[in-house]
C-alpha cells in the first residue's frame, strides 16, 4: 500500500495483530464487518459532482456547492489526503470512506487536524453547515461506498441501556465518561456528541474504535443506542457536572479482548479496502 507510509506503521502492526486474532476466530470474523455500507447509502451511483467544465454560463448559486466543496477540500484536506483522495504519508485514502465518516470527523471537528501524529481530538467545528455538506460531497466524489449519514428515530431507553453495556462500556465507561486504551489513546467522552454523531461513529468505527455494521446493531439498535447516550449526558448534569470518574474494574481479560477487537476491526476493514482498490 503504497498512500500509507511510515507513519501507518502502527496500522500494519495492528493489522497484524488483528490477522492472528481473525485467524483463530475463523473466517466468519474476517467476513462480517466487511459488507460495512446499509443499504441504502450512497451507492457508487457516479460522481457526485462532475468535473468542472468552466461553465461560466452557471449561476453563482449552481455553481456553490461543487465549486465550494472542491476548494475548501484543496485548501484544507489536499495536504494529508491527496487531490484526489488517494492518501498521502500524512494521511489515509478517503476514497469510499462515506459520507458518515467525512460528516463525523470534520462535524465533531476532528478534521482538519493540526498535527497527524495525535489521536484526532473532539473541538468546535472549523466549517458552517453547509460547507461540511460541500465537502461531504466533494469528498463522496472520489469514490462511492461506505456508510452514508445515518437517519436517527426516537429509539427506547432499556434497549439502548443494554446494549450500551454490552457493546460500548468496556471503552467509554459505563457512564460514557471515556477511558485510557493503550499507548496513549482513548476513548472520548461521550457527553458532547449528537445522536447523529453518535451513529456515525457506531457505523464508521472511527480510529481505534470497532466498525458496527448493519449485521451487528440494526438501524433501530443504533437509535435505540443514540438516544440512551443523550440520556448519560443528562444523568451527568443533574449530578451537578462532576466527571464520573473512569471505568471501575475492568478486568485485563476485557480490555485485551476489547482491544483485539478493534485490532481485527481495523484489520478487516484495511484488507477490504485493499480488497476494494
Ligand atoms: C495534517 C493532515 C490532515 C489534514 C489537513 C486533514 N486530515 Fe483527515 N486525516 C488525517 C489522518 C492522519 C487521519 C487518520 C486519523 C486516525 O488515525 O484516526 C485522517 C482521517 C480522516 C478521515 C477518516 C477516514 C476513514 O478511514 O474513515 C476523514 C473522513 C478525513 N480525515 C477527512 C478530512 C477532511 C475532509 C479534511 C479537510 C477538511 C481533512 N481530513 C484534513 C490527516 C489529515
Ligand atoms: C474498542 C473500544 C471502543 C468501543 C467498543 C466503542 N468505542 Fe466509541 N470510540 C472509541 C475511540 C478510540 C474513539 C475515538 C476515535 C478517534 O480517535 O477519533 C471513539 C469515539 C466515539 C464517539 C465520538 C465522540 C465524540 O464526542 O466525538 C462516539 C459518539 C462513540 N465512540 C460512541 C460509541 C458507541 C455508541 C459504542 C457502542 C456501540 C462505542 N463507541 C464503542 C473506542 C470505542
Amino acid at each position: 500500500m503504497p498512500t500509507r507510509g511510515d507513519r501507518w506503521s502502527h496500522v500494519t502492526r495492528a493489522v497484524t495483530v488483528g490477522m492472528v486474532v481473525a485467524l483463530a476466530a475463523g473466517p466468519a470474523a474476517l467476513a462480517a464487518p466487511a459488507p460495512n455500507a446499509p443499504p441504502g447509502s450512497n451507492a457508487p451511483s457516479g460522481p457526485a459532482a462532475p468535473p468542472e467544465t468552466a461553465a461560466p454560463s452557471a449561476g453563482p448559486s449552481a455553481l456553490a456547492g461543487a465549486t465550494q466543496g472542491r476548494e475548501l477540500y484543496r485548501q484544507n484536506c489536499a495536504s494529508c489526503h491527496g487531490d484526489q483522495g488517494r492518501g498521502s504519508q500524512r494521511g489515509p485514502s478517503l476514497v469510499g470512506v462515506g459520507a458518515a465518516s467525512v460528516d463525523f470527523q470534520v462535524g465533531t471537528g476532528r478534521m482538519p487536524i493540526p498535527d497527524e501524529m495525535q489521536q484526532p481530538r473532539r473541538g468546535r467545528p472549523v466549517f458552517s453547515a453547509d460547507e461540511i455538506a460541500a465537502l461531504v460531497e466533494h469528498v463522496t466524489s472520489f469514490g462511492g461506498g461506505g456508510p452514508g449519514i445515518p437517519r436517527v428515530t426516537e429509539g427506547s431507553l432499556g434497549t439502548g441501556r443494554e446494549l450500551f453495556a454490552a457493546n460500548c462500556a468496556p471503552c467509554h465507561g459505563g457512564t460514557g465518561a471515556g477511558a485510557a486504551l493503550t499507548n496513549g489513546w482513548n476513548a472520548p467522552p461521550l457527553y458532547e456528541a449528537t445522536p447523529v454523531q453518535v451513529a456515525e461513529a457506531i457505523r464508521v468505527g472511527p480510529g481505534l474504535m470497532p466498525v458496527f455494521p448493519s449485521q451487528v446493531l440494526t438501524d433501530q439498535q443504533v437509535s435505540d443506542l443514540a438516544t440512551y447516550v443523550q440520556r448519560l449526558r443528562s444523568e451527568r448534569l443533574d449530578r451537578g457536572g462532576n466527571p464520573l470518574g473512569r471505568l471501575g474494574p475492568l478486568a485485563e481479560g476485557v480490555a485485551a479482548w476489547v482491544v483485539a477487537l478493534g485490532l481485527l476491526v481495523a484489520a478487516a476493514r484495511w484488507l477490504g479496502r485493499r480488497a476494494g482498490e
